[in-house]
């Protein structure tokens, strides 16, 4: 491992905002953390954060928690944040399927899964962030009518989570195969990570599902 990648893990440590392997607060983010009522949202494969550390300057009056297991890139959403001086941002150093063990159920109002690698080879589909191994999870720590947000460039990614959702009680509330043929001007859609800026450089076309399970 590079000197770069060794100091950001050691100096994960020293960011009061990065909670690595700690679930202490599990139950206690809004009181205990944040200081306020206000809803939690999270967002999934954050990778450096962009999506978060977006929203939570659009929308101060909710919190937002990132989640990654790359503990450089969360090092590096920790660092922006601090610079932009957000009160209202966290980040999760973890697997996902790990995430119900940070919250109680019905701790969290929303979830964004930005990006999301798609695991393209059949026989890894479990990997998928929205596979039904991970949909329970999600469904645990959602509030009921809680919603989940899917943006992706990967056809694999977004033609399975339709066939999944299919399959188990749930309602697709908005479906957009190409957000930004289809003219979306929605509010959140002006925030563009990392990833999504190389794929529409590589004119891709970015799909969103918005969805409940029930
Ligand atoms: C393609 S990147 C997208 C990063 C960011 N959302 C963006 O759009 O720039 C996917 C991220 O998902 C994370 N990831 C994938 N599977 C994960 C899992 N099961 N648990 C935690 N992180 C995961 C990877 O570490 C990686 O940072």
């Amino acid at each position: 491992m590079g000197k770069n990648k060794l100091f950001k893990f050691a100096d994960l440590v020293n960011k009061i905002n990065v909670f690595d392997k700690d679930i202490s607060l599990k139950g206690k983010w809004q009181q205990d953390f944040f200081k306020n009522g206000n809803s939690i949202v999270l967002e999934l494969a954050c990778g450096k954060g962009d999506y978060s550390i977006g929203m939570a300057t659009q929308f101060p009056d909710k919190n937002f928690i990132g989640v990654d297991i790359k503990g450089n890139r969360i090092w590096s959403a920790a660092t922006i944040t601090e610079k932009l001086e957000l009160k209202n941002i966290a980040f999760i150093r973890d697997q996902i399927d790990k995430i119900d063990t940070y919250f109680l159920p019905e701790e969290v109002s929303e979830i964004w899964i930005t990006f999301a690698d798609p695991f393209p080879r059949k026989s890894d589909h479990k990997r998928r962030l929205t596979s039904a191994k991970f949909l329970p999870i999600y469904k645990k720590i959602l509030k009921p009518n809680g919603i989940i947000h899917l943006k992706t460039d990967s056809d694999i990614l977004y033609e399975y989570t339709k066939e999944v959702l299919a399959e188990i009680p749930s309602e697709i509330i908005k479906d957009y195969p190409d957000v930004y043929a289809m003219n979306k001007n929605e509010e959140l859609f002006n925030i563009q990570t990392y990833y999504e800026k190389m794929h529409l450089k590589n004119e891709k076309t970015i799909k969103y599902i918005c969805f409940r399970l029930l």
